[in-house]
C-alpha cells in the first residue's frame, strides 16, 4: 500500500508588502497559489521550477518555518496545519530542512560534537547515549569520530554539508526537505552526496522533498517530480514519464535544455521570450500565458483545469484540458 507521508492542499503564501509613511499593506507577493503534492514514504519528491518560483516558501512552510497563508499540511494522515505547543515541538524533530549552503547553517563556534549534541539534547533524544549516536551518525554520512573535535571552516565544503545532513538525522526525522543540497558543492563531490542521501533513504526509508532548478539532479535521484511556474504546480509526473512525455509547454521548454544521450531522441532548445514572471500581480488565470507560444484567449481569462493524463501524470494547461 502507498503511504503519503506529507500532504500538502491548495497551498497558499502571499507575502504582505508594506509601504508609506503608516507602514500599511500595499500589496502581496503572491509567493506561492494553490500547490497540491503529496510525498510517499521513502520517496523522493522533486519540485523544480525557475527562481523565485515558489519552490523554497513551499518547503519552509512544510516544516513550519512560516505559516501558509491558506491551505492544509497533512503529516501522517494528520492535520498539523495549525499545530502548537508540545504537538509542533513533536513535529518539528519529525521534519527537518537542509538547506544550499552548509557553512551558513553551522554556528563557526562549535565543534561538529555540540552541533550534534545540541540539537539531540533540545529534542531530548538519545539520552545518555548522545556521543555514542554521535560517532554512529558520523560513520552513516561517510566521516568518522574523529570529525567531531572539528570546526566548520576545518572541514571540506563536502564534509560540512554531511555534517548538516547528519544533524538532521540525529533527530530521527521521517521527512526531510533537501533545498538545493548540492548547488554550493563542486560537481565531483555533489554526486558524492547525492549518492549518500540515496543509500541513506535506501537503509532507512527516509522520504524527501527534494528542490533543484537542476534537471541532472532529479533525474538522478527523484521518483516523482512536480513543476512550477509562478507558485503554481503546473505539472507532476514520475520523474521517467516527465522527462519522456513533458505535456506543459513550460515543462516542454525546461526539458529541451537536458542533453539526451541519444542523438536520433535530441530536441531543438526553446528559449523562452518574454520577462520572468512579476510576482506581485495575483495569478487568476495561467502563469504561463506571456510567455507561453501558444497562448490562446481562455488561457488569459481562466485557470486551466487539472487534467488527469493517467498513470500519476497530471497536468494544469488548456491544450490538454
Ligand atoms: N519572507 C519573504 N518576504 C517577502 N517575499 C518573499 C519572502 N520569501 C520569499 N519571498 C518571495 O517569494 C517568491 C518566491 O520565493 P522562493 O524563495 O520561494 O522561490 P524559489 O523558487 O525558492 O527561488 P530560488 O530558486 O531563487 O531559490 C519570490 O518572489 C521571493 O522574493
Ligand atoms: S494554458 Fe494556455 S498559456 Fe498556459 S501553458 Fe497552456 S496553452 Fe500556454
Ligand atoms: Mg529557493
Amino acid at each position: 500500500m502507498v503511504t503519503e507521508v506529507v500532504k500538502i492542499e491548495n497551498l497558499t503564501k502571499h507575502f504582505p508588502i508594506v509601504g508609506g509613511i503608516l507602514q500599511k499593506t500595499i500589496g502581496y507577493v503572491y509567493a506561492v497559489n494553490d500547490v497540491t503534492m503529496s510525498v510517499r514514504e521513502g520517496e523522493t519528491h522533486g519540485l523544480v521550477g525557475e527562481s523565485g518560483s515558489g519552490k523554497t516558501t513551499v518547503g519552509r512552510i512544510i516544516v513550519k518555518l512560516t505559516n501558509p497563508t491558506s491551505g492544509r499540511i497533512i503529516f501522517d494522515g494528520e492535520d498539523i496545519t495549525r499545530v502548537k505547543g508540545e504537538a509542533l515541538r513533536n513535529y518539528r524533530r519529525k521534519v527537518q530542512m537542509v538547506f544550499q549552503d552548509p557553512y551558513a547553517s553551522m554556528n563557526p563556534r562549535m565543534t561538529v560534537k555540540s552541533a550534534l549534541l545540541e540539537v539531540m539534547k533540545i529534542h531530548s533524544m538519545h539520552k545518555g547515549s548522545e556521543y555514542e549516536y554521535a560517532t554512529k551518525l558520523m560513520e552513516r554520512v561517510g566521516m568518522s569520530e574523529e570529525h567531531l573535535y572539528r570546526y566548520p571552516h576545518e572541514l571540506s565544503g563536502g564534509q560540512r554539508q554531511r555534517v548538516v545532513i547528519a544533524r538532521a538525522l540525529s533527530v530521527e526525522p521521517k521527512f526531510i526537505v533537501l533545498d538545493e543540497p548540492t548547488a554550493s558543492l563542486d560537481v565531483s563531490v555533489q554526486a558524492q552526496v547525492l549518492d549518500l542521501l540515496k543509500e541513506l533513504q535506501k537503509q532507512y526509508s527516509y522520504s524527501y522533498l527534494l528542490i533543484t532548478h537542476n534537471l541532472a539532479i532529479i533525474k538522478y535521484i527523484s521518483h516523482r517530480t512536480t513543476v512550477m511556474y509562478r507558485g503554481v504546480w503546473v505539472e507532476t509526473a514520475p520523474t521517467q514519464e516527465l522527462f519522456k512525455n513533458p505535456q506543459h509547454p513550460y515543462t516542454i521548454a525546461l526539458m529541451s535544455a537536458v542533453p539526451v544521450p541519444d542523438p536520433t531522441l535530441r530536441r531543438e532548445k526553446i528559449i523562452l521570450k518574454g520577462e520572468p514572471p512579476n510576482p506581485i500581480e495575483k495569478v487568476v488565470a495561467c502563469p504561463f500565458q506571456d510567455r507561453c507560444p501558444y497562448v490562446m484567449d481562455v488561457c488569459r481569462e481562466k485557470m486551466p483545469p487539472d487534467t488527469d493524463l493517467g498513470s500519476e501524470h497530471l497536468v494544469r494547461c488548456w491544450l490538454r484540458a
